[in-house]
């Protein structure tokens, strides 16, 4: 772990919470699942679990069973619900401890429905149906059996049918065509497994960017992700089209290890993928693609110093960069540095733009070594 004065991700669990509250406000009377997977998005599972929950959220949704199990350790006791699980994991602890599971396939139910019999409780489940995704799901052509099968289990007590939903390709563009013949195939699903008997108290099929910006396709839950961390789903201005403003939540910074002077014709770093056209001044950065830094950044990326941009020269190393401070600098060790997250610094999708990837990896990969500093600037 690196020192927190030396460089740290601030994560502002009060942005996390204003950005939650303005988008429940928009969405509402849809509710809201607050998606926490991957650590919370690289912000830390339990500190932003609890946030959102002391925001009133109700719903917090997980991939894995063992991030749902590190939720109900830590003293969560809210609606949970996880949907990726592999054919060896157990299931009995899982409904033992409340969590509702995604069902993609008839296999699955069988199995829930197992589990739900040693547990001595129901599982509570939400059928998936795959209305184009095709990564996960229940294919349409099993969709009957599946209804049916769990029409029965039901009836027989072994599980409680909480919700229909699925997962959108092309919510970030919304006016690519996959967004209507996923919402058609789902309203289609959902009337299916009405007809077969089951009540359906829940649907959702919205993440981020359609709760953003596609009303018909809040129904009475979205699945809120990346917006709540702050980052705008399209790289653009889905949020700021429909009147939500987006605060970033978590900002990485560094303080300057060095500076040192370059000569016209210096390499900077392995391999002197750039060389210096003019003497500058050139500071080191403690942070690496070890930390989560793309190395994509290697000299397309920029930092901010007090507001003042200042671009990565050379490779990302395993542990450290190199910055252009400008003939001109004055700074000196001890500087600090905002790679992302801050007043007139870069944004996580201003990285992702330059590295060709999207926002939510850039927060995402921010590693283990780098550690989370809590504040919460609705109380500083
Ligand atoms: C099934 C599912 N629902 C919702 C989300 C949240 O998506 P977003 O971060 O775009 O809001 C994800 C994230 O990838 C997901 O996999």
């Amino acid at each position: 772990m690196i020192d927190p004065a030396t460089a740290s991700a601030d994560i502002d669990l009060g942005a996390f919470a204003a950005n939650i509250r303005a988008v429940a406000d928009l969405v509402a009377p849809a509710d809201v699942m607050v998606v926490v997977k991957a650590d919370a998005y690289g912000h830390g599972l339990i500190p932003c679990a609890r946030a959102a929950r002391a925001a009133g959220v109700t719903w917090l949704g997980v991939a894995t069973l063992g991030e749902a199990r590190k939720l109900r350790d830590a003293g969560d006791t809210g609606r949970l619900f996880c949907w990726l699980y592999g054919p060896e994991e157990e299931l009995v602890v899982p409904v033992a401890h409340g969590i509702d599971l995604g069902v993609h396939h008839p296999d699955h139910l069988a199995r829930i429905a197992a589990a739900a019999a040693t547990a001595g409780r129901p599982a509570r489940v939400h059928l998936k149906i795959d209305t184009g995704l095709s990564r996960n799901g229940c294919p349409p052509e099993l969709w009957a059996d599946l209804c049916a099968e769990a029409k029965a289990a039901e009836d027989a007590g072994a599980v409680e049918v909480v919700a229909v939903w699925s997962h959108l390709a092309a919510a970030d563009e919304p006016t690519h065509p996959a967004n209507a013949a996923q919402l058609a195939a789902f309203e289609s699903a959902v009337a299916q497994a009405r007809a077969a008997g089951l009540t359906v108290p829940v649907r959702h099929l919205a993440n981020s960017a359609a709760a953003l910006a596609q009303p018909a396709m809040r129904f009475d839950l979205v699945r809120l992700g990346i917006a709540a961390y702050g980052v705008d789903p399209a790289d653009g201005t889905l949020a700021a089209d429909a009147g939500v403003p987006l605060r970033p939540v978590m900002r990485v910074r560094a303080q300057l290890l060095a500076t040192r002077r370059v000569e016209a014709g210096a390499g900077v770093s392995y391999g002197h993928t750039w060389i210096a056209p003019e003497a500058t001044t050139v500071g080191l950065v403690p942070l690496g693609y070890a930390d989560g830094i793309p190395r994509h950044a290697s000299s397309v990326g920029e930092c901010a110093i007090a507001g003042r941009r200042t671009p990565i020269r050379g490779r990302v190393c395993m542990d450290q960069f190199v910055i252009d401070l400008g003939p001109d600098a004055t700074e000196s060790a001890g500087a600090e540095v905002t790679l992302f997250g801050g007043p007139g610094s870069p944004t996580a999708s201003g990285w992702a733009r330059a590295c060709g990837t999207i926002g939510y990896e850039v927060v995402t990969r921010i590693g283990s070594r780098v550690p989370r500093r809590y504040i919460d600037s609705a109380v500083v």
